[in-house]
């Protein structure tokens, strides 16, 4: 089958190089010639595990190619993606969805004959309708376009996966009406879908109004899933309780389940802090403005986790200024070189400004942390960044540190003294070799 991909970030990125990986012939597009060069060479302008293999794999087989040229997108296929970004708009809560509207803008008048285009961004409940009535508007005669919606699930670091073996499938499409023919997203989606549709995964086919909010909805539930565990976790520290005990007690009951029940520095990134903002701003606008003001809460708890560190920071070496602190983790997560509102930065960003002096070190984000906090001190490798550390803090869990030698650790720095801002280490086998250890949710000793 062929398709184009409209916007070529992790999302589009990912997407595009999967339905070639599922067999289909893949054209993607990007207003940016830079990232588009770089893809057509096989390069993945972003760290996710397994992507540069399948990118690869499938340009060489012929079936993927990307393009900055929207004339040969209309002509490519009858059947488009789009997965351009829909940032918070500055100075509010809500999404900004005008990369969405000018996909459409630029491409429905080059169409002809009949098209679906089925959206992926994630979008306050209603874009996709207002979509519809733009593209109506843009087409020319003759022609026609269905807008349906499908939202994503990816993980970053698990893209690959998420996207051939998702865990369902969802798909929003128009109701019947006396302007439009009969949808045929239906159809197209199932083709589309074949592989993993042959296996089973569940396919849920609803209106455009409840797919859009299934998406927000998850995101929303996962972020108030991190904030729960976090807010316990406060509670926690006031009475010598151990949160992460707490967790895998709690977790053992299927109802509730221990994933995303990870106390610690607290969840960032470009998807779950946006979508909450744009989730209750959208509430608000259509009406159910009580509705989702806890997500308020969610968001602070988990704002107040960050602030957490630099107090214990503050609590163990007094004055912060001029010491050296080393911040383990510059990524919103392991596995990732994605830096946006990562709680680990934040952290970092926060100590050098009360003047302490930090230096970061993280195994892939390095170059990302660099552009947005310039001013820090970047380490060379683990080794580096831990020489004459008074105070370590892990703060994004990667395995590198997660498998860290406390006793080789401590022959590099100036003081064993470690926050673990993710509750990963084991505070044993590190209390034994020497370390003062403090952590978020527990009193160690
Ligand atoms: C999230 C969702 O998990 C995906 O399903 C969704 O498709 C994606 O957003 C999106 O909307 O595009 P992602 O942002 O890649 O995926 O990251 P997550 O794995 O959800 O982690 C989010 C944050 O929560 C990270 O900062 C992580 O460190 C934190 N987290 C996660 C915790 O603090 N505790 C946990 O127990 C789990």
């Amino acid at each position: 089958m062929r398709m184009t991909v409209i916007g070529t970030g992790y999302l589009g990125a990912t997407h595009a190089a999967c339905m070639a990986e599922l067999g289909h012939e893949v054209l993607g597009v990007d207003v940016d010639e830079n990232k588009i060069e770089a893809l057509k060479n096989s390069k993945v302008p972003f760290y996710e595990p397994g992507l540069p293999e399948v990118l690869e794999r499938n340009i060489d087989a012929g079936r993927l190619d990307f393009t900055t040229d929207y004339d040969e997108v209309a002509a490519f296929a009858n059947v488009h993606f789009i997965g351009v970004g829909t940032p918070q708009q500055r100075g509010s809560y809500a999404a900004d969805t005008r990369y969405v509207e000018a996909v459409i803008d630029d491409l429905v008048p080059k169409l002809q004959g009949h098209h679906v285009i089925l959206g992926k961004s994630t979008v306050p409940v209603g874009t996709a309708a207002a979509l519809q009535e733009r593209a109506d508007k843009l087409v020319q005669d003759g022609a026609s376009v269905e807008i349906a919606w499908n939202p994503e699930f990816l993980r970053e670091g698990y893209a690959v996966k998420d996207t051939i073996e998702p865990d369902r499938i969802v798909l929003g499409v128009r109701g019947a009406s006396a302007t439009h023919e009969e949808s045929r997203a239906e159809e197209v989606a199932r083709e589309v879908y074949a592989t993993p549709l042959e296996n089973d995964t569940p396919f849920i086919v609803t209106d455009l109004q409840t797919a859009e909010l299934v998406k927000v909805s998850a995101n929303a539930f996962l972020a108030t899933k991190i904030s729960f565990i976090n807010a316990v976790s406060e509670v926690c520290e006031n009475v010598g309780a151990d949160v992460t005990q707490l967790a895998d007690a709690i977790g053992y009951d299927d109802r509730i389940g221990r994933k995303f029940l990870g106390a610690g520095l607290g969840f960032g990134g470009g998807c779950l802090p946006k979508d909450i903002r744009a989730f209750m701003a959208r509430a608000g606008e259509v009406g159910a403005d009580q509705a989702l003001t806890f997500l308020r809460e969610v968001d602070a708890i988990n704002m107040r986790r960050r602030q957490r560190v630099i107090d214990l920071a503050r609590e163990e070496l007094g004055s912060l200024i001029g010491r050296n602190i080393t911040v383990l983790g510059a990524a919103f997560k392991p596995n990732s070189d994605d830096v946006r509102d990562s709680p680990a930065l934040a952290v970092a960003g926060q100590l050098s400004l009360a003047g302490a002096s930090v230096r970061v070190y993280d195994p892939q984000g390095m170059d990302n942390a660099r552009k947005v906090f310039p001013t820090l001190d970047y380490a060379t490798s683990l080794e580096d960044a831990l020489n004459g550390a008074e105070l370590v803090i892990l703060a994004t869990e990667w395995q590198e540190f997660k498998q860290m030698d406390p006793v080789w650790a401590a022959g590099l720095v100036d003081k064993q003294l470690l926050i673990d801002g993710r509750n990963v280490l084991d505070p044993q086998t590190w209390q034994a070799a020497g370390w003062q250890l403090r952590a978020l949710g527990r009193t160690l000793g």
